[in-house]
Order: C-alpha cells, then sequence, then structure tokens
C-alpha cells in the first residue's frame, strides 16, 4: 500500500476583488483536492484556462502563499507548521518548482557550472564532491557540465536553458517536481522533448511531477492522471488517457473538442477570458453554467460537489445524486 505524500484537502485561496465590486472576495481556488503517494511517482497535470488559478495553487504548495481554508500536508505535516531554517531547507529539498521562464531562474552574471555547484553546496555542505552531483543531474536531462558548464545564461538556447533549470530543480533529489508551464516559452518543436524528460525523472529519481500547462496535447502525452481546472474548480481528474479520451465533465468536453479541432475558429478554451468581472466571479452555482451545453436550472444556483464516477472524480450536477 503506499502512503499519501502530498495531501490537497479542500484548498482555498481568496483574493479580493477590485473596481465596482471591491471589498467582495472571490475564491481563486475553491476547495481542491488531490493527494500524490509515496513510492508511486507520477506525473499529475493540472489542466485550465488563463486564470483558473492554477499558479495560485501550485504558489500555496510551494509555500509561497497561504491557503486560507483546507489543509495541504506533505507526509501528514500540514505546511503551515513548518518552521525555522532547517525546516524550511528540509522542504525546499524535498518539493521544488520550475519556472515558466528559464531566463529568470538564472543569475546572467553568474556561469551555469557555478551557479549549479552552488545549488549542490547549498543542499548538500558537507559533500566533498558537488561536481558529482551536477553531472548527474545534467545527464539525467542530456546535458553535461563539459557541453555548457562554461557559458553563461544568455549563452545557451532556451531549451537548454531549460533543461538546465531542470537539472538545478533535480539536484535535491525532490520528491516532488512543480513544473507551471515549463514550455510555454519554448519553441514548439521542442517542447516534446522536454516534456518527456518528467517521464523518465518520474522513473529514474522517484519524483513525482505536478505538470500545469494548458496544453492537452502534451499532457496526454506524459501524464499518469490529470486534472481539468475551471475557475478555482478542479471540475475532473482521474486517468489522463481515461479523461481525455472519454471527457464526462461539459468543460473537459469543450477542451477536448477545441483541441482536436485545428481550424481557426475552433472555439479556443482561452476564448472567453476568465478574468471574470464581477458578478460572474462570485456567482452561486455551478461556475461553467453560463457556457455549458448542458446546463439546467438548477445548475445556475446549486454548487456541484464532487463525486466518484467510476475511475474518477467529477464535480458536475449531472453526475450528483439526487
Ligand atoms: N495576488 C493576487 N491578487 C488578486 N488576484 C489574484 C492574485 N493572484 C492571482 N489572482 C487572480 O486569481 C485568479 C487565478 O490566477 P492564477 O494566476 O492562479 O491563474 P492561472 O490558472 O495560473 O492562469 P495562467 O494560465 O494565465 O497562468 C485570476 O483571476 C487572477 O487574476
Ligand atoms: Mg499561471
Amino acid at each position: 500500500m503506499s502512503q499519501v505524500q502530498l495531501s490537497v484537502k479542500n484548498a482555498v485561496k481568496e483574493y479580493r476583488l477590485g473596481g465596482l465590486i471591491s471589498g467582495t472576495t472571490f475564491r481563486a481556488v475553491n476547495e481542491v483536492n488531490f493527494e500524490l503517494y509515496t513510492g508511486k511517482p507520477e506525473v499529475f497535470s493540472i489542466i485550465g484556462e488563463s486564470g483558473s488559478g492554477k499558479t495560485t495553487l501550485s504558489r500555496m504548495i510551494l509555500r509561497l502563499i497561504k491557503n486560507d481554508g483546507g489543509t495541504i500536508e506533505l507526509d501528514g505535516k500540514d505546511l503551515n507548521r513548518i518552521k525555522g531554517r532547517k525546516g524550511e531547507m528540509d522542504f525546499m529539498s524535498r518539493v521544488q518548482p520550475i519556472f515558466q521562464n528559464p531566463f529568470e531562474t538564472f543569475n546572467p552574471l553568474s556561469r551555469v557550472d557555478r551557479y549549479l555547484l552552488d545549488t549542490a553546496q547549498h543542499f548538500f555542505p558537507d559533500d566533498p564532491d558537488p561536481e558529482k552531483r551536477v553531472e548527474e543531474a545534467l545527464e539525467a536531462v542530456g546535458l553535461s557540465l563539459e557541453e555548457i558548464g562554461k557559458r553563461y545564461p544568455h549563452e545557451l538556447s532556451g531549451g537548454q536553458l531549460q533543461r538546465t533549470s531542470i537539472a538545478r530543480a533535480i539536484i535535491p533529489k525532490p520528491e516532488i517536481l512543480i513544473a507551471d508551464e515549463p514550455v510555454s516559452m519554448i519553441d514548439a518543436s521542442l517542447r516534446m522533448s522536454i516534456v518527456n524528460l518528467f517521464s523518465s525523472l518520474k522513473e529514474r529519481f522517484d519524483t513525482s511531477i505536478i505538470y500545469i500547462t494548458h496544453d492537452l496535447a502534451t499532457a496526454y502525452y506524459v501524464s499518469d492522471r490529470i486534472a481539468i481546472m475551471h475557475r478555482g474548480i478542479f471540475v475532473e481528474q482521474g486517468p489522463a488517457r481515461g479523461i481525455l479520451e472519454n471527457p464526462r465533465h461539459p468543460y473537459t468536453k469543450l477542451l477536448v473538442r477545441a483541441a482536436l479541432d485545428p481550424s481557426p475558429d475552433a472555439e479556443d478554451f482561452d476564448y472567453k477570458p476568465s478574468r471574470f468581472e464581477g458578478e460572474e466571479f462570485t456567482a452561486k452555482g455551478c461556475l461553467f453554467a453560463d457556457r455549458c451545453e448542458e446546463a439546467g436550472n438548477e445548475c445556475f444556483h446549486v454548487l456541484p460537489c464532487e463525486v466518484e464516477l467510476e475511475d474518477r472524480i467529477i464535480r458536475c450536477l449531472k453526475y450528483n445524486i439526487k
């Protein structure tokens, strides 16, 4: 039996709305639940349109912001109870981020080998051979110190730089990597090769990867499980292939249809921006109801709760037991 490693339970993040209805709050992340398991590394992808709350959720898991409700635990310990330098270091060695823009990860004035060696020394101050750790991490992403070590960040291609930032993230041998849109700034032809790294890192280092993306195609190939996020809510989560080949939530159906239709007038799932104005944001009921082809009257009044449906968990009134 695998044990729960990361537990996200009813996680909530609230922000204040500006403008006309300033003073009211909305939930950027609204009662999100999921788990990762020790000894069962996975690529868990969180897919959703712009503004759906993906980065907010990842920042809570990285302890960069606090949750306003629910609990987030690593090995049974609430992240809000981690204290002191030792606690923080321990956490950082276990959960590492990979950011969207690799250029922001690096100090432009520092050579790549210096940066990686500093990282190794930071996490393993007593190790006499930090270079070995750096070589191993670079090798895992298809690079070497000989090839890139003496260069400065601007002397690497975008793809090489993102591989190097992934190498940096795996130096402490984290249990979990959180990659927020890691390939959206990378040339399309290189994206798949970088995303494929996640599968090999998962196997090699027993690391689970939370992969945050807009892109159904890369998520389909690399993910074990996926969660579809819409306006702060996980509307459907479960096995990647099962869900993408047989979507059940009307929003997932819309995403899959849009991804399969290459025509320029196909509904892009970012078509209606989710930077909702006013009431939409704080609307009662299902927040997808206004775009849903299957919505009934009650969908505009009742917020669905999560139900298990065969291989997945879904939040849609259609599947709620009446
Ligand atoms: N610090 C903040 N203060 C107020 N509102 C915020 C803050 N951070 C995020 N938001 C709002 O919360 C919602 C979710 O934002 P978030 O950045 O998590 O979305 P996202 O899914 O990562 O979007 P994208 O795909 O564009 O990166 C958005 O409406 C955003 O405007
Ligand atoms: Mg984001």
